[in-house]
């Protein structure tokens, strides 16, 4: 662990604890604890400082910890990644590392970040985490579908992803096509998909999920769309580790029936989930915009719209959706 890391480690309680204390802990100078603050700051960490009590995280967290990750795995999930699951402090993007190794090391394994300094979200799009206060999560898994097969994956992950929130904590998301999972309308979460690999024969996939777990309030005004996280959903006390293995268990089932069945195992789940049925759409094309009524997917996991003159099929590549008017 280094130096700010094991900083964070004390003070990730949300407790006082005073400079002399810290840095007898750390074997550091006071001043050294002072820069690992500054250090902190710079990282989006929102600590206060104070000169007769020492320092405080305004939002306390469990720190990720691979080791409790795993504990926390279902048995086929564990069978699948107990030595695949890595933690780190800062990365540009998990889905980018992943990505970046996809062809020389073998998957399954799972990557997960405190933050990220260049999350990436769907259509090139940033993807904005809070240090600690995020839940990055990339699963590098090999599939033996061709990518043209894979066409309604992400929709299926969100579902995972959906479950996992209901059974650990009871929440009741509703998916955006393809890839927002919303509570009361604003983004909780995403998922982004890449692919690498042979076209037409078994592919690598990197599944990246996002979640906002505690977001500070700058950052989330800093945000271009409504937000919301976990906390403003009502979960007092979110355990990170305990959620991503809950996760990570309800993607590999998924995962695994995907491969047998494809999306069309997933159109019931996803009809009872989705966000935009019945409502009018925008949809934004490169260059022009057309609208519509959303009604449900179809069994490839295109969203199909009627226009005013017909019925279409839109693949997700495609197109960027709007409900009418927001
Ligand atoms: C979206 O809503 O557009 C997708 C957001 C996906 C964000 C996650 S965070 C972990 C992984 N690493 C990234 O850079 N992106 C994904």
């Amino acid at each position: 662990m280094d130096r700010t890391a094991a900083l964070l480690a004390h003070l990730s309680d949300g407790a006082w604890h005073s400079g002399q204390v810290l840095a007898d802990a750390l074997g550091l100078s006071r001043t050294a604890v002072w820069k690992q603050v500054r250090q902190l700051r710079r990282q989006g960490v929102e600590l206060e400082a104070d000169p007769g009590t020492g320092y405080r995280i305004a939002n306390a967290f469990v720190p990720l910890d691979g080791a409790a990750i795993v504990a926390a795995l279902d048995a086929p999930t564990a069978a699948r990644l107990r030595d695949a699951v890595d933690v780190v402090q800062e990365v540009d993007s998990t889905n980018s590392v992943l990505m970046r190794t996809v062809m020389e090391q073998p998957g399954p394994r799972a990557l997960l970040a405190e933050q990220q300094t260049r999350g990436r979200g769907r259509r090139g799009r940033a993807w904005q985490a809070g240090f600690g206060a995020s839940l990055c999560l990339s699963l590098h898994w090999p599939l033996t579908q061709p990518a043209a097969g894979l066409s309604g994956l992400s929709l299926a992950v969100g579902i995972a992803v959906a479950d996992a929130l209901q059974e650990m904590h009871g929440i009741s998301p509703r998916l955006k096509w393809p890839n927002d999972i919303l509570v009361d309308g604003r983004k909780l979460g995403g998922v982004l998909i890449e692919m690498a690999g042979d076209p037409l024969g078994p592919c690598e996939v990197v599944i990246g999920i996002g979640l906002n777990v505690q977001l500070p309030a700058a950052l989330r005004a800093s945000i271009d769309q409504p937000v919301i996280d976990l906390v403003q959903c009502g979960v007092e006390s979110v355990d990170r580790n305990r959620l991503a293995a809950a996760i990570l268990g309800s993607v590999n089932g998924t995962l695994e029936l995907f491969e047998r069945e494809g999306f069309a195992a997933f159109q019931a789940a996803w009809r009872a989930l989705d966000a935009l049925h019945g409502y009018p759409v925008d949809l934004l094309l490169d260059t022009q915009r057309q609208t519509g009524v959303a009604r449900g997917v179809d069994a490839h996991g295109r969203l199909l719209v009627d226009h005013e003159d017909r019925r279409r099929a839109w693949a997700s590549g495609d197109v960027s959706i709007r409900v009418a008017g927001s």
